[in-house]
């Protein structure tokens, strides 16, 4: 977690770096500090709470310098306040710091600089390598960085700038991202690429185990003992008012109607023109792999492992291949049963997700096959998979997963048609059946986001609610799962999504007069017996809503309100049926008053364990 941003040039430092932050407040915003080296001299400003804080703050510094560090926190060790915010110093005030990641060894390293006489002023992990920069330097901070590398376990990106050296900024990454924005006799560091884009499109994405050292006029990398490394230079294709909120009021609304874009281009060139085949041209698996798969796992966390439960589905049903669907903190710590022909998926928004990547690093080094699903082009995940699916959904900055869920279905719908064709499991007919429904969705989608005034309207119905559940069977509750997250996430109203035929087994008894209940009845095939316990709820005084397509007239008998979506193949039904969850979530949000795109106590990309 955690936002770092970094600026050598002839700009005004503040306004760099403050805005770079604020492009970063998605990865935590529990306090904000700047770091500037001017006139020989490290100037710190921090501040607990939203970034808007350490701007107030700032109002009256000058920080006139050329350089200088900031960074947006989500607390991991020591709770948030000013003494926790980074930049963190050493002793002498000689060296000012940013740190995203955990340092795994840091009492021990504390202990061991406490007994050499050094004082600490917080809580954090982060300050043991302030002092641990000054216990060892000795005038050479390339070769201190390389030896700090060494002491430290865990994960960081860490920046530093350094009193003696007022023309370099320092920069090494191990598991945590970190980019270095490449201008004109001026180059920037960031956590992520939107940080920057105002400036440049041009960047360097460190690799797990680089270091960058960066002055106005050049950049170097090497890797962490200190071997020069030539970098590729990344040119950002999208645009910078993309990740903005363009006219919305909120990004999870903007997200939310980005949605038939989203899905139209994660679609684009991945279908043949008769719309009987999937092309995936950049899949290194071969036909032979791919008819040897003998499992696959799909790993994931929050909202996209969400999406890995509607993939096992799809993939189940067209491929005939058995899925797990795994949660990665889980699956990481457990010995799953493997052989050499299973296919590990692993998905995830951002690509930085520690747990998701950590299970990626351990089946890899067994041998294993990666296939990453991801939304971010150079991160880690992307990077380091056998295979990358991308997700084009763009930017999504809003903490609630919306555009990057539905894009990730997409992916595994095409990924299972692919594999059901080469193994011969989906005959031509059947796989041309599926890409049409695919192909028809971002037209449906636009008509589904339509739906935003009646949701706006039940959601301010259930203002004061307490608890909701969401029901539904097969595909619908897979669904369900992500619709009572997203209330849960932005709007903390208690919400529990079920298996429509498992709530006999125990959740019927929290029913009682009034209480809203979200039925999803899209699948033709289990239709009657969801309307079954729909009749089960209704009976114990439950208010429902439910979901189904347009045109069929009997789900009105049996609930008190209807929002009919558009016809579509039942198997792709849940890519258009999440969207109206979705803006329940958010209208529930902003009747309650919260703040939709950071609610609290969650991070949009979950970098430590
Ligand atoms: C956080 C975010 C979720 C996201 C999850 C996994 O919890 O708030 O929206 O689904 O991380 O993130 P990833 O980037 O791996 O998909």
């Amino acid at each position: 977690m955690c936002g770092i941003v970094g600026y050598i040039g002839s700009r005004n430092v503040k306004e760099v770096v403050v805005g770079g932050l604020r492009k970063l407040e998605y990865r935590g915003y529990d306090s904000a500090g700047i770091a500037t080296l001017e006139d020989g001299k490290l100037k710190v400003i921090k501040s607990v709470g939203r970034l808007v804080n350490l701007e107030d703050k700032l109002v009256t510094e000058s920080l006139d310098g050329h350089l200088g560090i900031g960074h947006t926190r989500w607390a991991t060790h020591g709770r948030p306040s000013d003494d926790n915010a980074h930049p963190h110093q050493d002793c002498s005030g000689r060296f000012a710091i940013v740190h995203n990641g955990i340092v795994e060894n840091y009492l021990q390293l504390r202990e061991e600089l406490e007994a050499a006489g050094h004082t600490f002023r917080s809580e954090t992990d982060t300050e043991v390598v302030a002092h641990l920069i000054e216990e060892v330097y000795n005038g050479d901070l390339f070769q201190t960085m390389i030896a700090v590398g060494e002491r430290i376990h865990g994960a960081y990106a860490l920046v530093v700038l350094a009193k003696d050296h007022p023309d370099t900024i320092f920069a090494m990454r191990k598991s945590s991202p970190l980019i270095v924005g490449l201008g004109q006799e001026e180059n920037f560091i960031a956590s992520d690429i939107p940080a920057i884009l105002e400036y440049t499109r041009n960047v360097y994405v460190l690799d797990d185990g680089e270091m960058a050292v960066v002055r106005k006029d050049r950049v170097d990398c090497f890797t962490l003992d200190g071997i020069p490394v030539l970098k590729d230079v990344y040119q950002v294709t999208w645009d910078a008012v993309a990740a903005e909120r363009g006219g919305y009021d909120h990004f999870m609304l903007k997200e939310i109607h980005e949605q038939p874009k989203a899905i139209r281009d994660t679609l684009t060139g991945r279908i043949s023109e008769d719309l009987s085949r999937v092309v995936l041209p950049d899949l290194t698996l071969s036909d032979d792999k791919i008819r040897a798969i003998d499992r696959i796992h799909i790993v994931a966390c929050g909202t996209s492992w969400h999406a890995g439960l509607v993939g096992k589905v799809v993939l189940e049903k067209y491929a005939r291949i058995p899925v797990d669907v795994e949660i990665a903190s889980e699956y990481r710590y457990r010995d799953a049963v493997r052989t050499d022909n299973t296919l590990i998926v692993v998905i995830s928004q951002s690509g930085e997700t520690a747990d998701t990547l950590a299970a990626l690093r351990e089946c890899k080094a067994r041998g294993l096959h990666v296939l990453a699903i991801t939304n971010v082009v150079g991160s880690s995940a992307a990077r380091e998979a056998n295979d990358v699916l991308v997700t084009w959904a763009g930017p999504e900055i809003a903490v609630a997963s919306t555009k990057a869920y539905t894009t990730q279905l997409i992916a595994l719908y095409l990924l299972a048609v692919h594999l059901g064709q080469i193994r011969a499991e989906l005959t031509l007919a059947q796989a041309r059946d599926v890409l049409v429904a695919l192909d028809s969705l971002p037209q449906l989608a636009e008509q589904v986001v339509d739906t935003a005034p009646h949701m706006e309207q039940f959601a301010k119905e259930w203002v004061h609610a307490e608890h909701t559940f969401f029901i539904g069977r097969g595909l619908d509750y897979s669904v369900a799962l992500e619709g009572a997250l997203k209330l849960k996430e932005i709007s903390y109203i208690h919400a529990e999504a079920y298996a429509a035929g498992e709530l006999k087994h125990g959740t019927l008894a929290l029913i009682t007069e009034g209480v809203p209940v979200i039925a999803l009845a899209t699948q033709p095939s289990l239709y009657e017996k969801t309307v079954s316990n729909i009749k089960e709820v209704k009976a114990r005084g439950a208010f429902v809503l439910g979901l189904t397509w347009v045109g069929n007239e009997d789900l009105a008998k049996s609930v008190d309100a209807v929002i009919y979506l558009p016809l579509t193949a039942p198997d792709v039904a849940p890519i258009l049926h999440v969207i109206p969850l979705q803006l329940l979530a958010y209208y529930a949000a902003v009747s309650r008053g919260n703040d939709v795109d950071k609610p609290r106590n969650l991070a949009k990309s979950v970098t430590v364990e």
